[in-house]
């Protein structure tokens, strides 16, 4: 391998420049309230790394929101990042039509609520939306973040929901991590999404999960344009589907990378999207044309080749240098592309010969 393209590539998905400033000025306030401002970002980047070192020492325990550093560093730096990832996400379901019909939704593990303010940047709104949160300082900051929600929220402090009303969207960021396993009111939802960090072991633990539910009568919307066994998981002992977004840093949070060893120069997670209903995408009978790209490009002397999904099959796309020169497409990583039928395949190879044999949706 000689070089890793990523950073070239240009994904279709376009992120927000900044959050919305009714949060900022809310984030300000409430940072203000626990002494400090977005300004300072050497107490800032203190708080983070607390916080960091939390999570890494204990992978499986709740966030500690009884700690001031922790709710600082939420506040600052992981519910904004949470929520340019989440709409990252919400745009990849929206590209799947997979929001529509849904009139509540559960967000379970809600922290801060960056998930609320992802579908509020798409002009999503929903009849309700309940965030439940075990940890009442969380839900406290989150309520007076929350003042201009497009959907009406209401917070439920135990971890039931009461009765599921028809069409509610469960949804999970960033806390099934948290979990020993899915809670079973999902299965009186309608729908799933769960967005989870982009480790080795929390994506092939989501993807696990996706198998399970795909025999529990569930339908995969997303990430996944088909139902077979995931090839990532099943034909492979390390690899992992996981999604990166390019963004770019509003210069305070910038400031408080600058003084961390933690740089977020991409933003990378793992997602998925199920239904009680089949996807769209299964109606089009050139379903097998569709394929997702869950690798970034690498390059080699002769060609380069980016993994892609879709179906059974664990494949690349391999670029010949002596077709395309140089010129290799530029596709993200979790990009979705059409693909023409009947393509050369070498091995585990899909080889195009024309720049519309993989064209990126
Ligand atoms: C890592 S945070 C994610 C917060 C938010 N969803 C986000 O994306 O930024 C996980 C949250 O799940 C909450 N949590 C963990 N277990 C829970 C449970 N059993 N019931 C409700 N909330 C829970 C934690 O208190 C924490 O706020």
């Amino acid at each position: 391998m000689l070089q890793d393209l990523n950073q070239k590539q240009v994904s279709t998905i376009k992120m927000p420049l900044d959050l919305p400033d009714s949060i900022r000025a809310a984030q300000e306030s409430a940072l203000k309230n626990l002494g400090v401002s977005l300004s300072e970002s050497t107490k800032l980047a203190e708080a983070v790394m607390m916080l960091s070192a939390f999570y890494v020492k204990n992978p499986e325990k709740s966030s500690p929101w009884h700690e001031v550093w922790a709710q600082i560093a939420y506040l600052a730096y992981y519910m904004p990042l949470n929520w340019w990832r989440l709409c990252g996400v919400v745009s990849r379901g929206q590209q799947l039509n997979f929001f529509t019909g849904f009139e509540h939704y559960i967000d379970f593990g809600s922290g801060l609520g960056s998930l609320g303010f992802a579908f509020d940047e798409s002009q999503l709104s929903f009849i309700s939306g309940t965030c439940v949160e075990t940890a009442k300082q969380a839900i406290n900051l989150h309520r007076g973040l929350a003042d201009q929600s497009l959907t009406p929220l209401v917070w439920n402090q135990g971890s039931t929901p009461e009765q599921i009303k028809p069409n509610t969207l469960a949804a999970f960021s960033y806390s099934f991590t948290e979990l020993e396993k899915l809670p079973d009111w999902v299965s009186d939802c309608d729908g799933l999404l769960i967005v989870e960090p982009s480790t080795q072991e929390d994506s092939r633990r989501l993807q696990t999960l996706r198998g399970e539910l795909l025999t529990q009568g569930w339908h995969v919307w997303g990430p996944c344009t088909h139902a077979e066994p995931c090839p990532l998981l099943v034909l492979s002992d390390r690899d992992w589907c996981h999604d990166r977004f390019q963004w770019t840093q509003p210069a305070w949070l910038k400031q408080i990378e600058n003084k961390m060893p933690i740089k977020n120069g991409t933003l990378p997670c793992s997602w998925l999207m199920m239904r009680r209903d089949p996807p769209a995408i299964a109606d089009k009978p050139q379903k097998l044309d569709l394929g997702r790209m869950t690798g970034d490009l690498l390059e080699y002397k002769g060609f380069s080749k980016q993994l892609m999904c879709r179906g059974r099959a664990r494949e690349f796309v391999s670029w010949q240098r002596r077709d395309f020169k140089k010129n290799t497409p530029e596709i993200g990583r979790g990009d979705l592309v059409r693909i023409s039928q009947g393509l050369d395949v070498k091995g585990n190879e899909v080889r195009p010969k024309f720049f519309e044999d993989i064209v990126k949706i």
